[in-house]
């Protein structure tokens, strides 16, 4: 793959630094596996070629120790709290750029130089329009539809109006199909909005930037001249950058899994999107001020801290650990920054939710039980606060995390597309049913 400065994306090399062996135990039998190693991280062991020549699978439910691919895109570093993209750290991107020269950086392997971000810019600005008869979409679904379930269905419906950037084997329609969705997503999900609450769709502006111009679909309205605060829309655009890209994550290995079978990127993306709805995903922002607002004041916290360490209790304090980071999540501690500025900005003091999840997060990073499992704030702790801030519904939290990772799943579908190794994904089972028995005809069956 090349960058649009025509030269190679940087990409490294995985090697082998030696073999590995496995006994079995109960046959005496060995295999040797080779020992992979990536530019930095865990060495891996490569068992692709452990079922054909010994007969046995590996177990993994949950993939808590496989590499599903070889990515160059995102790394993660989750017990010193580290997140690379492309090797830059999130907080020089998050401090210093925009968020589509982090898409930029994210789909072409490169921060853009000015006439590229120019070009990209641009680029991104005359996608924005959906087909206008995209918008009749939206009248089928009921006024209280949750903006999650809209958006799973309209980006699906995507791949019914673009035929002319699904053919993935071409690489110009990848990059058009990436285009669009990135562009678009903004334009979807201020729709989505503005539809539950039954005013009438804002057409995208080509002067405005990303975040101003999804701020203005969102709450404009077609009555009055709306102007964006400027630091709203540097808000905005941070926790768009925040959201862009995390690795392999469950939504990220639905859209890689989707897109491995050569279905269209539309609906790879929208396959993502409905992965990311989880509460235990993506959805986790709009459960944590659903907790929050459960908690009700600081004097209730131990009451749920409680709950939150009771097996025998399916609560949990949502905005709370994380499978990779055993460490503070770096986007957790810009995503509190932010909340203050956001704050500050709109002249909100006391806010109640504030004060009880800084409260909250206080007394769990304290508690014996959070840290002897590492569990510490995630990206979703803060990030609801702000939204809500900012004058969103809670049901549209998770609507802003999939616009924003929009950008992550295609262009990690478009490096599995490009990568020669690419397979259908297909893993194989332990079986634990029945092991093959005789047919009852229907009169025999007691
Ligand atoms: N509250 C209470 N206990 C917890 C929590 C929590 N939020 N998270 C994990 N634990 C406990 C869990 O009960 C388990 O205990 P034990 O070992 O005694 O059985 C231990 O910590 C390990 O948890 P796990 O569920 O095995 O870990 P996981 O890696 O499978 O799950 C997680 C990661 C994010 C799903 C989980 O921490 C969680 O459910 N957190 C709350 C939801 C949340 O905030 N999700 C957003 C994640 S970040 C944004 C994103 O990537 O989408």
């Amino acid at each position: 793959m090349e960058s649009s400065k025509g030269r190679p994306v940087w990409r490294g090399e995985v090697k082998q630094v030696g073999t590995i062996t496995v006994t079995d135990d109960t046959t005496g039998k060995t295999v040797k596996l080779p020992l992979l190693e990536g530019e930095t991280g865990p060495r891996a062991i490569d068992v692709r070629k452990l079922y054909a020549e010994t007969g046995y699978f590996t177990f993994d439910p949950g993939f808590t120790s496989t590499a599903s691919c070889e990515s160059a895109i995102t790394y993660i570093d989750g017990d010193e709290g580290i997140l690379l993209h492309r090797g830059y750290a999130i907080q020089d991107l998050a401090e210093n750029c925009d968020y589509l020269e982090v898409c930029h950086l994210l789909l072409r392997g490169e921060l853009p130089n000015p006439q590229q971000k120019e070009e990209f810019e641009r680029t991104i600005t005359y996608h924005t329009m959906v087909h206008e008869q995209l918008s009749r979409f939206y009248s089928g679904f009921r006024r209280d539809a949750h903006p999650m379930a809209v958006m799973c269905g309209v980006t699906g419906a995507l791949s019914a109006f673009y035929h002319d950037s699904t053919d993935i084997l071409d690489p110009r329609q990848r990059m058009i199909a990436a285009h669009r969705l990135i562009a678009k997503m903004p334009t979807m999900a201020a729709m989505a909005y503005k539809y539950s609450v039954g005013q009438p769709f804002m057409y995208p502006r080509n002067d405005l930037s990303y975040a101003e111009n999804f701020l203005y679909m969102t709450f404009g309205t077609p009555c009055e001249t709306w102007k964006v605060d400027p630091v709203l829309a540097r808000a905005m655009d941070k926790i768009f950058i925040l959201h862009a890209d995390h690795e392999q994550n469950a939504s990220t290995s639905t859209v890689r899994l989707a897109g491995s079978s050569h279905a269209n990127p539309f609906a790879c993306i929208a396959s993502g999107i409905a992965a990311l709805w989880g509460p235990a995903h993506g959805g986790a922002n709009e459960a944590v001020l659903l907790m929050l607002e459960e908690i009700g004041s600081v004097e209730r916290i131990p009451e749920f801290i409680k709950r939150a360490k009771d097996k025998n209790d399916p609560f949990r304090l949502m905005g709370f650990g994380h499978r990779v980071y055993k460490n503070y999540d770096p986007r957790a501690k810009i995503m509190r920054q932010t909340c203050y500025e956001v704050l500050d900005v709109l002249g909100i003091k006391d806010e109640p939710h504030l004060a009880i999840a800084m409260e909250l997060e206080k007394i769990a990073l304290e508690d014996p039980y959070f840290v002897e499992k590492k569990l510490y704030p995630n990206v979703d702790f803060y990030s609801g606060i702000i939204l809500k801030a900012m004058g969103f519904p809670t049901s549209m939290f998770t609507v802003l995390f999939a616009l924003a990772r929009t950008v992550g799943w295609i262009s990690q579908w478009q490096e599995m597309i490009e990568d020669p190794q690419q397979k259908i994904g297909r893993p194989r089972q332990l079986y634990t049913g029945n092991p093959g028995r005789p047919f009852v005809p229907l009169n025999k069956r007691g």
